[in-house]
């Protein structure tokens, strides 16, 4: 069998033919049969929008892997930093490396006082932490003058570098100002996750992080820091084809993710499961799902999973980590029963909807104390390392221009003005 596609446009005979590679073939070979002819794609659901070796989804397989690590043994063997590393750079770190990462990262976690006392003060008392963080990161690249030269190496570095330190204290920052508590200073002698938790939770001296805890967070770190193509790292991409800094990136992208469908959807889920109530209300709600009347069952079905999202499997696994520490969410046996509703149900089942990494997520962020308007803020922290891997690697990429996509006009056609008193 060939590796080639032809096609042929009726209208004329005109036919072009063109190599598949990796299952892919250019959209070029449509402009070279006729120029004008666009294809018709909503959402980028047939399209490659670039080529990248960050990261490999195989959502039929419910496959998920860094650079080529799969998922699961990062999450078992890896920490968040090391993780980011791989994800910028390609290769995971040696030693050396590693441990000239974690200085240089742990190093840049301080914001300027301006920030804070400045910018977040002017918020309303009960803002939402991720408006505020989305703000927040925009606003982070007005305090280096270097933010916008993209084209330089040791610049771009430097952004990376404080985009990634920063994020758990613009995050921390958020939350203390919503709820009113003063801030807390980044304490270099912490690991990340331990760093952001006491930035969150620190009252007195005596508190104490549970390691349990610790390396909880950073799973989930780990977890949630890149899947590709998503909406979020999309609007990275399409406002970094602008050549916009890195920092107003980044807010987009964070904009991205705080929409429901996307990175709010672990918030959804435990709304969703309070609501629910009680395990005996499943069934009901079930059927309210498929009669289009309960809205859906947020934390099921994916874009491009069609297979149980490897994320929520030690995700689930997670839970029960955290379990042994905080005791058992008491939503947990909703989410159980619903879990075990759904997969027995031919309406899910036929439309492959399986949980995804948010379905636990938040049950977990709920059982450490993270309110839920915080659960998108955690979502934003580590994703940072995959938006920004994908940006260099787009600054790097030679087919790639500013993102310009095409439209199918479906307006009136030319039609002249008339005038306010004649309408
Ligand atoms: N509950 C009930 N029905 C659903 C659900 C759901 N969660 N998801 C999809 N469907 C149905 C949908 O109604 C449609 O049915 P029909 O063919 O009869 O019209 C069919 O399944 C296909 O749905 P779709 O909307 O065409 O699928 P999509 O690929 O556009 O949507 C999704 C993907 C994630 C937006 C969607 O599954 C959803 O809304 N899920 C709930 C929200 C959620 O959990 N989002 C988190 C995604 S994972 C985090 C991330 O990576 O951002």
């Amino acid at each position: 069998m060939p590796d080639t596609i032809t096609i042929i446009d009726d209208r004329t005979g005109k036919q072009v033919t063109v190599p598949i590679t990796d299952g892919v073939f250019p959209a070029s070979a449509v402009r070279e049969l006729d120029p004008s002819l666009f294809i018709y794609d909503p959402a980028y659901m047939q399209t490659a929008a670039c080529k990248s070796a960050v990261t490999y989804l195989d959502g039929e397989a419910g496959i998920l892997r860094y650079r080529g690590y799969p998922i699961e043994q990062l999450a078992e063997q890896s920490t968040y930093l090391e993780v980011a590393y791989l994800l910028l750079n390609g290769e995971l770190p040696t030693p050396a490396q590693l441990e000239t990462w974690t200085k240089d990262v742990t190093h840049h976690t301080f914001i300027h006082e301006n920030m804070r006392k400045r910018f977040v003060d002017g918020f309303h008392y009960d803002a939402h932490p991720m408006g505020m963080l989305v703000s927040a990161i925009a606003a982070l690249g007005t305090f280096y003058d270097d933010a916008k030269e993209i084209k330089d190496k040791d610049s771009r570095d430097k952004q990376i570098l404080r985009l990634i330190a920063k994020m758990p204290t613009l995050a921390a920052m958020s939350f203390r100002f919503s709820v009113g508590l003063p801030f807390v200073y980044p304490d270099n002698n912490l690991s990340f996750p331990a760093n952001f938790i006491n930035m969150m939770w620190r009252i007195g001296d005596d508190y104490e992080i549970d390691p349990r805890l610790e390396r909880a967070m950073d799973v989930l770190f780990i977890l949630h820091a890149d899947h590709e193509q998503n909406c979020g790292t999309t609007a990275m991409r399409v406002v970094g084809s602008a050549e916009s800094d890195p920092y107003t990136c980044a807010a987009a992208a964070a904009s991205a993710l705080y929409g429901p469908l996307h990175g709010g959807a672990n918030e959804a889920v435990v709304r969703m499961l309070t609501e629910i109530g009680s395990v005996d209300n499943v069934p009901a709600f079930i059927s309210s799902v498929k009669g289009g009347q309960g809205g859906r069952l947020m934390g099921f079905g994916h874009r491009v999973y069609k297979n149980y999202d490897p994320r929520a499997t030690i995700i689930k696994k997670t839970a029960y980590d955290v379990f042994e520490v905080t005791g058992k969410n008491p939503l947990l046996d909703i989410a159980l029963k619903l879990e075990e509703a759904a997969l027995n149900d031919p309406y899910f089942v036929d439309r492959k909807l399986y949980p995804n990494v948010d379905f636990y997520s938040g049950l977990i962020y709920q059982a450490m104390g993270f309110p839920v308007d915080m659960f998108t803020v955690l979502f934003a922290i580590p994703r940072t390392a995959g938006w920004l891997a994908h940006w260099q690697e787009l600054l790097g990429d030679k087919d790639q221009k500013i993102s310009r996509p095409r439209q199918w006009y479906a307006g009136p056609d030319e039609r002249d003005y008339v005038k306010i008193g004649d309408r």
